[in-house]
This record gives structure tokens, C-alpha cells and sequence, in this order.
């Protein structure tokens, strides 16, 4: 990655920062790579329509992720596995039309590229082509080198994702990765390869704090943590876990920053309790 000098790192927009600056143009992979450089840290939500995504632009949030977790968390399936190309086209495109300033980040589904280069480009292309979104993600380290590295060559900016990958669920499980010597240097292999493939950011998940902070300061490109510690460049969560929305059980490395599950079921209650006594609608609600 080419080194700037310090007074190049200033974000062109003029605003200081990627999260809380003025600018109100859309955020790129190098402002992403300008933040790196400033030792700044910074935050990424998922997003899976157009009015959420809307929210989150609105509150400065400088990348958004349409995450295939859109599986589990919108679209009812139980994992990740079976959220197809049309789905994340769809869902991509709804974020985009809702937002104006944040980078919006599309996952390649299972399927869609594991075939090889030409399939993940063909894929990729749909998403920015159809849905118009600044960038993709895909699963796989030194695996999916080659991927990276011809949508990189062909325009196409990546976001890799090691450590936990969903996609494999049915292979590795929902585990902890990286614990021990010989994964923590396969880990590092892998966020090298992808590094070194031209990906602009690299999601660590479910990985030892210690060995994420050290795959941090080996890298020049930014790591985005999720289950990973402090000390990575970025942090991401799941929007739906982030406010309480998600039923039942969620993962020990989410905060729940508010209870919206509990918000919308006394709401629909109330709503339903004045139908049922005749108490909405009233004169104000009435049109005449
Ligand atoms: O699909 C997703 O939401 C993700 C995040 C968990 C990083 O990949």
C-alpha cells in the first residue's frame, strides 16, 4: 500500500474525521485507508433496507455492511447459507437509494464466488452495477486470494473476512478461531494474503483479542473487529443485535445499546389494546 505523507491524510471533503466529520459526500476506500494512517477508529453497522440504513447515514455511521447475516436477521433463514445473489442485490440496492454519505459494503453470498475468480467477478459486478454499492465483502483468507485479487484489478474494492466465516457454519461451526499457535499463524498467513491481494479492510471474527491486536499493527490495511478485541481499527455489529431487536440469545461480544424488541411489542400491544376498546382512532386521527 503506498505510505502518504501526514499532510495528505486530511479527508478531501474537508471534515476531520470518518465518523463525526462535515463531509456529506460519500465516503471511499481511500478515506477508509486515510483513517489507517491517522491511527483512527472507527464504526460499521449492517443495514438491510432502505429506512434503517437511512438512520444510521443519518448518525454519521461512515460504512454500512448489507451482511448476508440479512439471512438470519431479515430474511427468516437460519444461517447465512442459503441468502442468494438476487437477495443481496435487492437488499444492496434499498441501502443505497436510503443513504448519501455512508460507504456501503455488499456481501458475496455462499455460492457466489467460491468457484473461482471469474464467478466472483461476475458476481461483484452485479452488486455494483445493479444495487450501486462502493464495495464487497467475501469470506477466506489465502483461499480467496485470487478473488480479491482480479475484482481488485477490475475496480472492485474488497472487504475480507477471516477468522469465524458463517458461510462455513457446516464445516468449522461457531467457534473461537485462531486459538493456539498453529492457527494463530495460519491467521496471520491469511490476513497477509488478503492484504496482499489489494483488500482494503479485513474482518476479524471471533478471534483472541491478543492475536487480533497483533494482526492490527502487522497490517496497513484497517481491521474491523467483531468478537475481536479492542484493539482492531474498527468495530462492527449486527444491527439487529446492536438494539435488542434479535429474538433470544445473542453472541457475549455484543452490547445491546437499546431494547427495540421491547419497545415494538409494547407498542403493537398498545395499538391493539385501543382498537379492541374503540379508543383509536380518535377526532385528531379522523379526516372529515
Ligand atoms: O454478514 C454480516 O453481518 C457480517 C458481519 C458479522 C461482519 O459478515
Amino acid at each position: 500500500m503506498t505510505q502518504l505523507s501526514a499532510a495528505h491524510t486530511k479527508p478531501s471533503d474537508g471534515s476531520k474525521a470518518l465518523y463525526g466529520g462535515k463531509g456529506t459526500r460519500r465516503i471511499t476506500v481511500r478515506d477508509i485507508a486515510l483513517a489507517k494512517e491517522r491511527g483512527e477508529k472507527w464504526p460499521m453497522l449492517t443495514a438491510y433496507d432502505a429506512m434503517t440504513a437511512s438512520v444510521f447515514d443519518e448518525s454519521g455511521i461512515p460504512v454500512i455492511l448489507v451482511g448476508d447475516s440479512a439471512g438470519n436477521c431479515h430474511l427468516g433463514y437460519d444461517t447465512t447459507v442459503p441468502v442468494t445473489l438476487d437477495e443481496m442485490s435487492m437488499l444492496s440496492a434499498a441501502v443505497v437509494r436510503g443513504t448519501r454519505r455512508s460507504l456501503i459494503v455488499a456481501d458475496l453470498p455462499f455460492g457466489s464466488y467460491q468457484e473461482g475468480p471469474v464467478q466472483a467477478l461476475r458476481s461483484a459486478t452485479r452488486l455494483v452495477k445493479e444495487a450501486g454499492v462502493g464495495a464487497v465483502k467475501l469470506e477466506g483468507g489465502e483461499r480467496s486470494h485470487e478473488q480479491i485479487r482480479l475484482l481488485v484489478e477490475s475496480g472492485i474494492p474488497v472487504m475480507a473476512h477471516i477468522g469465524l466465516t458463517p458461510q462455513s457454519v457446516n464445516a468449522m461451526g461457531y467457534r473461537v478461531q485462531g486459538r493456539g499457535e498453529e492457527a494463530a499463524q495460519q491467521m496471520l498467513r491469511d490476513a497477509k494474503a488478503v492484504q496482499d491481494a489489494g483488500a482494503f479492510a479485513v474482518v476479524l471474527e471471533l478471534v483472541p483479542a491478543e492475536l487480533a491486536a497483533e494482526v492490527t499493527r502487522t497490517l496497513q490495511i484497517p481491521t474491523v473487529g467483531i468478537g475481536a478485541g479492542a484493539e482492531t481499527d474498527a468495530q462492527v455489529l449486527v444491527w439487529t443485535d446492536m438494539l435488542g431487536l434479535t429474538s433470544g440469545r445473542v453472541p457475549k461480544f455484543v452490547k445491546q445499546y437499546a431494547d427495540l424488541r421491547q419497545v415494538m411489542t409494547d407498542a403493537a400491544k398498545s395499538f391493539a389494546e385501543d382498537v379492541v376498546a374503540g379508543t383509536f382512532p380518535q377526532e385528531e386521527h379522523s379526516v372529515h
